[in-house]
């Protein structure tokens, strides 16, 4: 017994099973790295869905994309001037910001954030203890916030609110919708179907703090807008944080399914301020509900959705986003421990003989994988710390972290593969690869695993330029990849900003 307690925690990756590894290696990156053709065919793919979405109303059933009107039909330029607050509700944390906008062009003068981590059972319990959550959170920051009224600048009636709710909405207004499904960890009962702004509107009479909402936006308007207030050839807006979506610019005409109410556009247009799209609005994609059987996946990515909140759904974000990519990882760790350890593929039998974290659900977070792809060590020190701290592995060997760390490597660059596969989708969409003579454009794009994982943005111009068969020294000066951060918080302050002044001239 106590040699065999010995073997189990010095597992996942004994020596004499070194070929076995390997080809459990190699098989996990033919099905993880799709090549160029493969590719290929998932664009065109991508790009009949994002057809079809903006042609017909698509069922909200979480494997397609849906393509939703923003009502965003003007973007700041930059003249916004104003005091606002903003929400930002979209992964486990939340955030609450404050700015003063102005004086000069582009301006921010002030700006206060602060960031709060939902408890669990707020995020899976009842809509309204959510929302009053929410509301407390609010009033307290506002209360420590706002000027107090003087004789020469009475308080304005009510502070002015942009809020961005970082899900699939349909909106009939800049200021209303209605939630079409939860996604991410988030299941709170009682606000599918519901309109967001009403739920916090309502919270926030209830502890006595009523605020205007102007601007109801998805987290990819909000970092299409804040770049935008910043570079006006920003047409695409990307999130890949917890889970993943992107917006951009559309013509209006192309969005034939679009009945907007009778003024609408017009209405939106007057209220939302800053520069109009000509014709155009932006569109959130819901990107992370794009399926197509010829996506690169493993059997692991089947364990992985089924065990997740929402399974069957959103399978595309399963692939790309912070929220998973750990978790696939460890799954696919966990196989090659049991596969390489038991001599046969016995893998039930096996199963019995890992103990602890590796087979542990959540264990392998996607901060400690991209520590993981980040480590240059010397025997990658950092990862056999990490496997002892995180993993409960018994003094691993550096081959041992070198194959946990080339496992990493791939579920991070597939990852980054989808996405430049999904962005130049919309930018061939746009017409941009065809344009001649070639203009610039830049996508803006926010989320953790963008900004915390440096190595990741690497993988994601290397694969834009494989893709497109180009050299970066010829792309990158025309592709521009900005890392716009707090972006989303702070492109609802300007929105709102932008259609509560508008509101008022
Ligand atoms: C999920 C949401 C989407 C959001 C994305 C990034 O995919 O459904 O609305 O933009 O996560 O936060």
């Amino acid at each position: 017994a106590v040699a065999l307690a010995l073997r189990k925690v010095e597992l996942p990756l004994p020596t004499e099973d070194e070929e076995k590894v390997d080809l459990l290696l190699k098989r996990y990156r033919e099905q993880l790295l799709a090549s160029p053709e493969r590719l290929a065919e998932v664009e065109a793919e991508f790009l009949a869905q994002m057809r079809d979405g903006l042609s017909k109303r698509v069922v909200v059933d979480g494997k397609r994309m849906m393509m939703l009107p923003t009502f965003v039909t003007r973007l700041p330029d930059g003249t916004e001037t104003g005091e606002c607050y903003a929400l930002d509700l979209g992964g486990t944390n939340f955030r609450v910001m404050h700015v003063r906008l102005g004086p000069g062009k582009g301006e921010v003068a002030a700006c206060n954030v602060e960031e709060v981590t939902l408890p669990k059972e707020i995020y899976t319990g009842a809509g309204d203890k959510l929302f009053d959550y929410l509301a407390t959170t609010l009033k307290s920051f506002i209360d420590r916030h706002s000027i107090p009224p003087s004789a020469s600048q009475p308080q304005p009636t009510l502070p002015v609110l942009g809020f961005c709710f970082s899900f699939a909405v349909e909106q009939d207004g800049l200021d209303s919708g209605r939630l079409l499904a939860w996604t991410k960890g988030f299941s709170c009962s009682g606000v599918v179907g519901n309109d967001p702004v009403a739920l916090l509107s309502a919270a926030l009479e209830r502890v006595g703090r009523p605020c205007r909402v102007a601007a109801l936006l998805n987290d990819t308007v909000g970092v299409l807008a804040a770049q935008r207030y910043l570079d006006s050839d920003t047409e695409v807006g990307v999130i890949i944080g917890t889970g993943t979506n992107a917006c951009y610019v559309e013509r209006l005409a192309a969005l034939t399914k679009w009945e907007p109410p009778p003024g609408a556009v017009a209405a939106a247009a007057a209220a939302a301020g800053g520069a109009g799209l000509d014709g155009r609005t932006a569109i959130n994609m819901e990107w992370g509900a794009f399926f197509s059987p010829q996506l690169p996946r493993c059997m692991e990515d089947l364990q992985v959705d089924a065990a997740s909140p929402h399974p069957g759904k959103y399978l595309f974000e399963k692939l790309l986003s912070g929220m998973f990519l750990g978790e696939a990882a460890r799954r696919i760790l966990f196989t090659i421990a049991k596969e390489a350890s038991s001599g046969n593929v016995a893998v039930a039998a096996a199963a019995a003989m890992i103990p602890g974290p590796l087979a542990t659900p959540g264990s392998l977070s996607s901060a400690t994988l991209s520590a993981i792809v980040h480590d240059r060590s010397w025997g990658l020190r950092t990862t056999r710390r990490m496997l002892v701290s995180e993993l409960g592995m018994h003094q691993p060997s550096a081959r041992a972290a070198e194959v946990v760390k080339e496992v990493c490597t791939l579920v991070a660059r597939r990852s980054a593969q989808l996405t430049a596969m999904a962005v130049l989708a919309i930018l061939r969409h746009n017409g941009w690869a065809a344009a001649s003579p070639p203009r610039p454009v830049t996508v803006a794009i926010d989320g953790g695993v963008y900004e915390r994982f440096t190595a990741y943005r690497t993988m994601l111009t290397e694969a834009v330029s494989e893709q497109l068969g180009k050299r970066s020294s010829e792309l990158f000066p025309l592709i521009k990849f900005v890392l716009s951060h707090d972006g989303s918080a702070l492109g609802a302050a300007v929105l709102a900003a932008a259609a509560a002044v508008t509101a008022t001239q």
